[in-house]
């Protein structure tokens, strides 16, 4: 076993895992961060998606020792159920999601892609979440909301430092 030290949401946690323990199994099982969740075994679907020291990641791809003294932010972090993150907003407003499996996962991989690219065309949204998979929308509402979700970040340019 190896103690790793990661904040996560805005909480430092030290806890020892297995040095092949995914950053996605000990943030749902060691944490309770249940809210990033596991969609496939191949890497493919995204729907594990967080932010590693600001960059999203697919965390099944990420030991979670290699997290060690990381910065985590998941989608329990970005937002509450009284204020959401402009993000979570238009995924609700503009009917983003159906099943909401993919959710997080869309919606971590969609603040990164507007921290890059904070006035993005529909291709380029596209383009940013092609390695976010959704089984249920065919993506057209998605891609909405993270143009949406643009348009009111640029409303409110504080909105990324402070939540993302
Ligand atoms: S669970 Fe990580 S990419 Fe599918
Ligand atoms: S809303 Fe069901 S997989 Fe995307």
């Amino acid at each position: 076993m190896t103690q790793v030290s990661m904040r996560v949401d805005g909480v430092t946690y030290t806890d020892e895992v297995e040095p092949r323990t995914l950053l996605v199994h000990h943030l749902r099982e060691a944490l309770g961060k249940v809210g990033t969740v596991v969609g496939c075994d191949t890497s493919n679907c995204g729907a594990c998606t967080v932010h590693l020291d600001g960059q999203a990641v697919k965390s099944c791809t990420v030991f979670a020792v290699q997290a060690d003294g990381a910065e985590v932010t998941t989608i329990e972090g970005i937002g509450s159920a009284g204020d959401l993150h402009p993000v979570q907003k238009a995924f609700h407003e503009m009917h983003g999601l159906q099943c909401g499996y993919c959710t997080p996962g869309m919606i971590m991989a969609s603040i990164d892609l507007l921290k890059e690219n904070p006035n993005p065309s529909e291709t380029e949204v596209r383009e940013g979440i092609e390695g976010n998979l959704c089984r249920c929308t065919g993506y057209q509402n998605i891609v909405r909301a993270v143009q949406q979700a643009a348009g009111e970040m640029a409303g409110r340019s504080d909105t990324l430092g402070a939540q993302a």
